[in-house]
């Protein structure tokens, strides 16, 4: 079988990071409180996570060292607005020139508004429960990219807001910890209106404007072939989990759960199409599942490279829009099975590339980094962190897919070399 694959021209390769994950010297914000109460399974909290904020420019470097031709990054919200409606001039200023830094070594940069975090007073005032309390975030929103406009000109509103809610306000594992569907689709509400009424307002001032959404996408299968409940279930969930929230961000498509708040007409609001995509769901119940025997990484989800193509071609039927693969990647403790996942998952992509039109690719994660729940111990990156003394090296996995973006394809020497031995952990 040959190995070997090209990527379409216009293709570009790069990796995504989010702010609370990697800048460490944290501000009070929802995570940190959520790090304070105990829920980080061994104790790490996102203080340190790498100290990306003061090594900004050593990262940069590492970037162009890597070849990176762009990147994902986040804007810390409660870094930039300590205080409802004090904005830090300064902190804004120095997300900028981290941007323009990173335009001189020849990297473009597509920034994402909001990642997971809020800040502790907005947390305390009810958060996203509250309608209300969407006119912060839209004013923080709209002084950032009045700032970046026109060194950044892509932005994501909203990462996962189906991970962010579920997790947050149905099963209660992220902040604020709640579980209550009631809540679930209350927030999903908010953030829906929140992000079309950005969607509009910034379109009507920045023409040449790019926004959308980073959608987290899975594939569905159902446990058992035979059993019709299991079938129901991934229906049910599938149906909610990537269709009815992808409809009513992107096509202002509402209904009883996901309520339209804004009296938002129909319509086309997102520019591009941002897709995460991490694995698969085998599906029995409410309860995520895992296919057995199957590969699995670390974290023991599965790994399922054909699905990256599926979801791009579920989002692309929805609304023909270029398709960015804003996350991809894998929990890879020992950096044994990642340039395999690069490789699958990235054939799998040149291929596709003939009838989608996939433009980009940012691989999760840059560097090692603060994972939510998992804090330090799950390792993401292409660069192995040192969280003791913040020494960063770029793993095998990461000179890999330096090699990948130089060669913009993959060939039979490089296969050879870095994913032909590797060999993905079973379950
Ligand atoms: C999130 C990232 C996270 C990654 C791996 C995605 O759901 O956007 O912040 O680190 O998954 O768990």
């Amino acid at each position: 079988m040959a190995h070997s694959f090209k990527f379409q021209n216009n293709f570009r390769l790069g990796v995504a990071t989010a702010s609370t994950q990697i800048e460490g010297s944290a501000p009070a914000s929802n995570w940190l409180t959520w790090a304070e109460q105990g829920h980080i399974k061994d104790g790490s909290s996102p203080t340190n996570a790498g100290g990306h904020w003061k090594k900004w420019k050593e990262d940069a470097n590492l970037m162009q060292k890597m070849g990176l031709q762009i990147y994902r990054m986040s804007i810390d919200w409660a870094r930039v607005e300590p205080e409802p409606h004090h904005f830090d001039t300064q902190v804004l200023q120095r997300y900028l020139d981290e941007i323009l830094y990173l335009k001189k070594v020849g990297i473009e940069t597509l920034v994402t508004l909001h990642h997971f975090s809020n800040p502790k007073w907005f947390e305390e005032i009810g958060g996203w429960a509250k309608k209300a309390n969407a006119k912060y975030f839209l004013e923080f929103a709209e002084k950032t990219v009045e700032l970046l406009y026109p060194q950044v000109q892509e932005f994501v509103t909203f990462n996962e807001p189906n991970v962010y809610t579920v997790f947050g306000y149905f099963y209660g594992d992220f902040p604020p910890g709640k579980k209550s569907l009631w809540l679930t689709s209350r927030v999903l509400s908010v953030l829906a209106a929140t992000h079309i009424r950005l969607y509009i307002v910034l379109h009507q001032r920045y023409p040449n404007i790019k926004i959308g959404i980073a959608h987290h996408l899975r594939v569905y299968r159902a446990k058992r072939l035979w059993n019709p409940f299991h079938h129901l279930f991934k229906f049910g969930i599938k149906h909610f989990f990537n269709t009815t929230i992808s409809k009513a961000f992107v096509l202002g498509r509402f209904g009883l759960f996901i309520r339209n708040l804004g009296h938002f007409p129909r319509g086309e609001y997102a520019d591009f199409w941002g897709i995460n995509y991490y694995s698969r769901s085998t599906v029995s119940s409410f309860a995520d599942g895992v296919k057995q025997p199957a590969p699995i990484n670390d974290l023991g989800w599965e790994i399922y490279p054909k699905g990256i193509a599926q979801v791009c071609k579920t989002a692309y039927r929805l609304l023909p829009r270029p398709l960015f693969i804003t996350e991809n990647g894998t929990c890879d403790n020992r950096d044994t099975f990642r340039s395999k996942y690069l490789y699958d998952h990235l054939r799998v992509i040149a291929k596709a590339q003939a009838k989608l039109p996939i433009e980009r690719y940012y691989h999760w994660c840059f560097c090692d980094n603060f994972e939510w729940l998992e804090g330090e111990s799950a390792r993401f990156g292409l660069v192995h962190m040192d969280y003791t003394s913040q020494k960063r090296t770029i793993k095998s996995s990461g000179k890999f897919f330096s090699k990948i973006i130089s060669q913009h394809g993959v060939n039979e020497r490089m296969y050879a070399k870095y994913a032909k031995k590797q060999v993905y952990p079973t379950n």
